[in-house]
């Protein structure tokens, strides 16, 4: 499975031909000014919940690639409204093609669009693929839910936010790895505004001193799990 990071939460991932994108904020990311949103591919687009920093790209890249649009039923009746297509799941529910899977699980977090319409309530995936499970976490606290997850799929890395002030910080993260039973962890949800900047060097100290590994991409790369 390929893993590109077009940075903040957004995750293109490459399964059995199939180009599946998270959370796609892009052309309003300051950090992501070189990646070219016209380029980016997707045939699904899972949203994990309605704030601006998760969809701002949205209408732009489904237009473009008539993408299918996987969330919660509320995000999804947003954008059919406008025309889009969309697959609504809530929490508990997979969406489920021959190549993937997609099961929607809870985040403690809050969910409305910019313009204050009602985002439902926010969620993780856990993406399956090619025999390997991956939990996308989306913007959450710390929760036991999390304990959930491993006693159903075992993961080889998750993807957890780190920035702290919205989510879960380094700390969290760590703890939130233990609860999942992953040591490999992929980061999101830093750097991109003064409230979430962290020390990426502390961070990675902190996982090593766990015997964990806190992989942080650069945005634009692509990486083989
Ligand atoms: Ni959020
Ligand atoms: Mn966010």
């Amino acid at each position: 499975m390929k893993v590109t990071y077009y940075g903040h939460s957004c995750f293109g991932f490459q399964i059995c031909g199939k180009h599946i994108l998270t959370d796609p904020f892009i052309s309003n990311n300051p950090l992501a000014k070189h990646i070219d949103v016209n380029q980016v591919p997707a045939d699904y687009i899972l949203l994990t919940h309605a704030h601006q920093d998760h969809v701002d790209d949205v209408e732009l890249i489904a237009k473009r690639t008539n993408a299918t649009i996987v969330s919660n039923f509320e995000i999804v009746n947003y954008y059919k409204a406008k025309g889009l297509e969309g697959s609504a799941l809530n929490h508990g529910g997979t969406f489920e093609i021959p190549q993937f899977s997609a099961k929607y699980v809870r985040a403690v977090h809050t969910s409305s669009f910019a313009d204050g319409t009602y985002g439902g309530n926010p969620g993780g995936f856990i993406l399956s693929g090619q025999g390997i499970s991956i939990y996308i976490a989306g913007d959450t606290a710390l929760t036991m839910d999390m304990k959930l997850i491993p006693l159903q799929h075992k993961l080889l890395t998750a993807i957890l936010p780190i920035g702290g002030t919205f989510t879960m910080d380094v700390d969290d993260a760590i703890f939130a790895s233990d609860l999942i039973e992953c040591d490999t962890i992929i980061g999101c949800h830093y750097d991109t505004f003064p409230p979430i900047e962290i020390d990426k060097d502390i961070a990675k100290n902190k996982f090593l001193a766990q015997d964990k590994e806190l992989v942080l991409m650069e945005i634009g790369q692509t990486i083989e799990i």
